[in-house]
């Protein structure tokens, strides 16, 4: 079992289908409203945030209390990072601190591969840069095998800034594993190069990106990095490439839109699909919850 958790790619396919199974059980308990486990008594989860979170931050604090850890958030507006104090060191202090766990958010790639080089505790990456987002791949892996009983022979599509997405690279690598074929879409600015070598099928129009598919998973226009300039208006966007009830008739039945928020209402998923029970939006970050329980579990136990 490895110390840390900070890419998909690193983790076997029987891993993760390990963590999503425990996840269930997870899932049973907090929907039982047994919310008050003693499984991580005695144990201390820290969350570092160096960028905004919603889903995320929260899931994992409330993954930890639920399991009976003590958790701590450190702010990092109102930390000494805002001294000058660097990476390493803030993550140092938290380790002699005793932290059995670091759940990091970094905008740099491969920030938390450097602090688990430096630190006792295990670590967490909850995002790093354009890198990966793993327990959201995890997560999304979770939904759909809930969903259909299998991933293995699902057919994903995945539509939007692929380039600059750490939730696609993520998907794409995990869904490659666990065997399920995945096709792209996205305007043209918003497609990485390389992406056959990765096993993905580009699609040439947005109908091949629909046609027959078992999940389609739109992803976020990152206006805060670099959805600026990527295409002419989000109504635009919304035309060419956005998730619509119209085109998920062109899906196989019980086809379901996954997305991992934040949503741009109107942008990535048109409002006639927000409402319609195949939408798990909401769904995916219950079972955000869920696999994050069997993940802290599983780092904080049997490492
Ligand atoms: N999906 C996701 O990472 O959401 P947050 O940015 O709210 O954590």
């Amino acid at each position: 079992m490895d110390k840390d958790f900070l890419c998909i790619s690193e983790q076997s396919e029987q891993r993760l289908l390990e963590l999503i199974k425990r996840g269930v059980y997870m899932k049973n308990q907090i929907t039982a409203n047994q919310k008050s486990m003693d499984i991580l008594k005695g144990k201390t989860v820290v969350t570092l945030f160096y960028e905004n979170s919603t889903r995320t931050r929260c899931s994992f604090e409330l993954a930890a209390k639920y399991l009976g850890a003590n958790v701590i958030s450190v702010g990092v507006s109102q930390s000494s990072v805002q001294k000058g104090e660097n990476l390493i060191d803030t993550a140092v202090t938290l380790d002699k601190m005793q932290a059995d766990v670091v759940v990091i958010r970094h905008s740099v790639s491969g920030a938390p591969q450097i602090i688990a080089n430096n630190i006792k505790a295990s670590v967490i990456n909850a995002g790093d840069g354009l890198h990966a987002h793993p327990t959201q791949a995890l997560l999304d892996f979770f939904t759909m095998q809930e969903h259909f009983g299998k991933i293995k022979g699902l057919e994903v599509s995945i539509i939007g800034d692929i380039k600059h997405s750490r939730v696609a690279r993520s998907n794409i690598v995990g869904l490659n594993k666990l065997g399920a074929k995945v096709r792209v879409y996205a305007p043209n600015t918003m497609m990485p190069q390389g992406l056959e070598e990765m096993g993905v099928t580009v699609c040439k129009n947005i109908e091949h990106a629909f046609d027959k598919v078992d999940v389609v998973m739109g992803l976020r226009i990152q206006l805060e990095r670099q959805g600026k300039g990527a295409f002419p208006s989000l109504g635009e966007y919304n035309k060419f490439y956005g998730i619509n009830s119209q085109r998920m008739q062109l899906t196989n039945k019980n086809s379901i839109v996954l997305h991992p928020g934040p949503v741009n209402r109107g942008v990535e998923l048109s409002y006639d699909v927000l409402d319609k029970d195949y939408c798990l939006k909401d769904e995916q970050v219950l079972n955000g919850v869920c696999v994050r329980m069997a993940l802290l579990e599983s780092l904080c136990l049997k490492h």
